[in-house]
């Protein structure tokens, strides 16, 4: 009964309140980042700025802030560019056309806090949520190393480029080599992003994942190993990256290694005759060997996952 109330009454109301776009976030002050802004108007037309600024503005006019800005919050074009820049008034009012830079916020002068700091007046909420404080951020990165708000560069989320996974090859171009071996997930061939598995934003849990834990991360997409099994192999349930290379690898499944190889770094010869030279303890059909060449322990323990079956505990069903 509570339940039914809650959804008829409280969750319309709590929609609402998170889809609402506009949120009054820390705001900026103008003044502490360019002390010349002090006491600075706005505008009241962009018509002035059109004389040195026409190809700006044209460009920005089709961004789906302007847009949103425009229809959604009916504000005039030179108010939106006050959001980003701080008061123009100052600058309009200018006459010595050297000192027209010193008189608004640049970006290109600013430090890469103050540039998040400007976005984050709407921003920090939902997705941006947990941007103080993450790597990026301690790393000095800011927003406008991956977005690009004055043009559509993008068809979606205003980024540097149609593939936003080349933004982050600038800095980690070590992924994008691994990206490149023969097992890997379909990110080169444009099915998923460097996003699907992380939010660059930051997050609660580590290495900026969007799921608490690696595993749940994985779960995401490969629910069938989400499990609980009937026999679970423990370190799939510990980790997935135990065994795989989230980011590719050059063997079968984007294994961190090759069976046996792979198998025999936590399995020793102890209670099963896993010996990899000879082969020699391994049932005898087709002779020594023949077991661990191809997909090797696997040949037999192809329930690697974890099994269901009532004796699967050897995952060999
Ligand atoms: C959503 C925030 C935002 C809004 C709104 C905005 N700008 Fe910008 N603007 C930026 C950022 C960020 C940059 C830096 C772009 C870059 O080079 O990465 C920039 C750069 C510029 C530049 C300099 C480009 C260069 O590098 O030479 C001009 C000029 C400019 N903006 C004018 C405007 C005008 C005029 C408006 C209003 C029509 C406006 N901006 C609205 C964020 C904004
Ligand atoms: C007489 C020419 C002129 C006029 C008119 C003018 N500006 Fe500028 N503006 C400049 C110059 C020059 C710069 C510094 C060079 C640059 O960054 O592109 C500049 C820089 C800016 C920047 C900072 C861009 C950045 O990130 O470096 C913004 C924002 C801006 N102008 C907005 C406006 C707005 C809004 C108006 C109208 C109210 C306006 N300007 C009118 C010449 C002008
Ligand atoms: C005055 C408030 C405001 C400021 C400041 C602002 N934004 Fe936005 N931004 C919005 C709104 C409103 C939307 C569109 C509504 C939505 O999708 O939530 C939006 C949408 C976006 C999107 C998604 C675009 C898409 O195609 O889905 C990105 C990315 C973005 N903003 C980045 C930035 C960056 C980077 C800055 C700083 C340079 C910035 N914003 C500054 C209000 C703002
Ligand atoms: C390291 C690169 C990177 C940085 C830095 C970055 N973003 Fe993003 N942003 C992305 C990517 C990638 C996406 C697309 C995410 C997705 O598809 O799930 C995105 C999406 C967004 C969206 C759209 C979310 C939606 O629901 O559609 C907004 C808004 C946004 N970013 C704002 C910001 C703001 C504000 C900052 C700075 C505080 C920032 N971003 C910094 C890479 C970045
Ligand atoms: C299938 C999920 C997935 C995708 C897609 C993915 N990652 Fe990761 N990434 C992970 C996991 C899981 C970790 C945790 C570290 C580990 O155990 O390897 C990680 C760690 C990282 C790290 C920090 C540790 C290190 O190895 O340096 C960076 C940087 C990184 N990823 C960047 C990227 C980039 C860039 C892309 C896009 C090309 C990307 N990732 C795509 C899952 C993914
Ligand atoms: C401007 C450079 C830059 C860009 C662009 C960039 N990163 Fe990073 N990233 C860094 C730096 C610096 C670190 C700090 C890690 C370090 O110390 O090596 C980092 C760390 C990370 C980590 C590891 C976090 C941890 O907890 O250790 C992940 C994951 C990551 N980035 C993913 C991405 C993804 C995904 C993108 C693209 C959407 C991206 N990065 C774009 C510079 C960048
Ligand atoms: C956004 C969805 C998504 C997420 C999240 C995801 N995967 Fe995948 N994964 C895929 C897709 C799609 C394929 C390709 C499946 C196919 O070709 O049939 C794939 C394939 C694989 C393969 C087989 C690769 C090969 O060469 O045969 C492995 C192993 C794998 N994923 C492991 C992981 C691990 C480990 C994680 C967590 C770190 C993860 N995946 C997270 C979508 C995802
Ligand atoms: C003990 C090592 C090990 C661990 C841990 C592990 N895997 Fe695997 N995984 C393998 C092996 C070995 C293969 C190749 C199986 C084959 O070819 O029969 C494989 C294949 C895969 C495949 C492609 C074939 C298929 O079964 O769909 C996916 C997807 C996959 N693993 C996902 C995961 C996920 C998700 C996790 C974490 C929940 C995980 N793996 C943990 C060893 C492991
Ligand atoms: C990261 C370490 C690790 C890796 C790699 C690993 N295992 Fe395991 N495996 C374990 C642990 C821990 C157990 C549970 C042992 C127990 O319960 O006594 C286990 C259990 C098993 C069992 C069930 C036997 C039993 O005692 O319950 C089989 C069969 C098995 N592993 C085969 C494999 C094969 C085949 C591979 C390679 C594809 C592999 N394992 C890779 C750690 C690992
Ligand atoms: C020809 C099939 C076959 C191959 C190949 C094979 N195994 Fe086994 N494995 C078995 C059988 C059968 C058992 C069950 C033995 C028992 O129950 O006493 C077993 C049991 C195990 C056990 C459990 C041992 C215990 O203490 O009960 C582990 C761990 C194991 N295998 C790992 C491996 C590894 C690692 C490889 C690859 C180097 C491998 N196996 C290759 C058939 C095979």
């Amino acid at each position: 009964m509570f339940r039914a109330i809650f959804f008829l009454a409280i969750a319309p109301v709590a929609l609402l309140v998170f889809a609402e776009p506009i949120h009054a976030g820390p705001k900026v002050d103008w003044e502490k980042i360019n002390p010349s802004l002090k006491g600075a108007t706005s505008s009241s037309s962009i018509t002035g700025c059109l004389d040195c600024h026409e190809d700006y503005i044209k460009s920005f006019a089709r961004t789906k802030h302007a847009l949103y800005f425009k229809k959604t919050l009916g504000k005039s074009l030179v108010q939106s560019c006050e959001d980003c820049h701080g008061p123009t008034g100052t600058h309009a009012a200018e006459p010595d056309f050297d000192k027209k830079q010193s008189t608004t916020v640049s970006f290109k002068t600013i430090t890469p806090q103050q540039k998040s700091q400007i976005c984050l007046q709407c921003h920090e909420k939902q997705i941006t949520l947990h941007w103080k404080g993450s790597v990026h951020e301690m790393a000095n990165v800011s927003c406008d190393k991956c977005h690009y708000v004055m043009a559509r560069k993008s068809k979606r989320q205003l980024s540097i480029n149609e593939d936003s996974k080349k933004a982050c090859f600038t800095c980690h171009a070590d992924k994008r080599a691994r990206m490149l071996r023969s097992a890997h997930m379909p990110l080169r061939e444009g099915k998923m992003s460097c996003a699907s598995c992380h939010n660059p934003h930051g997050s609660l849990a580590p290495n900026l994942l969007k799921a608490e834990t690696t595993n749940q991360t994985c779960y995401i997409c490969h629910q069938e190993k989400r499990g609980p099994m009937l026999w679970e192999h423990a370190p799939v349930r510990e980790d997935c990256n135990n065994c795989h290379d989230s980011h590719g690898s050059n063997h079968l499944s984007m294994l961190k290694w090759k069976p046996p190889y792979l198998c025999q770094a936590c399995h020793s010869n102890a209670g099963h005759p896993d010996s990899l030279n000879d082969g020699s303890g391994l049932p005898a059909f087709g002779g020594a060997g023949t077991f661990i060449v191809g997909k090797s322990c696997l040949n037999c323990h192809s329930r690697i996952h974890g099994s269901n079956h009532p004796s699967g505990a050897r995952f060999m069903r």
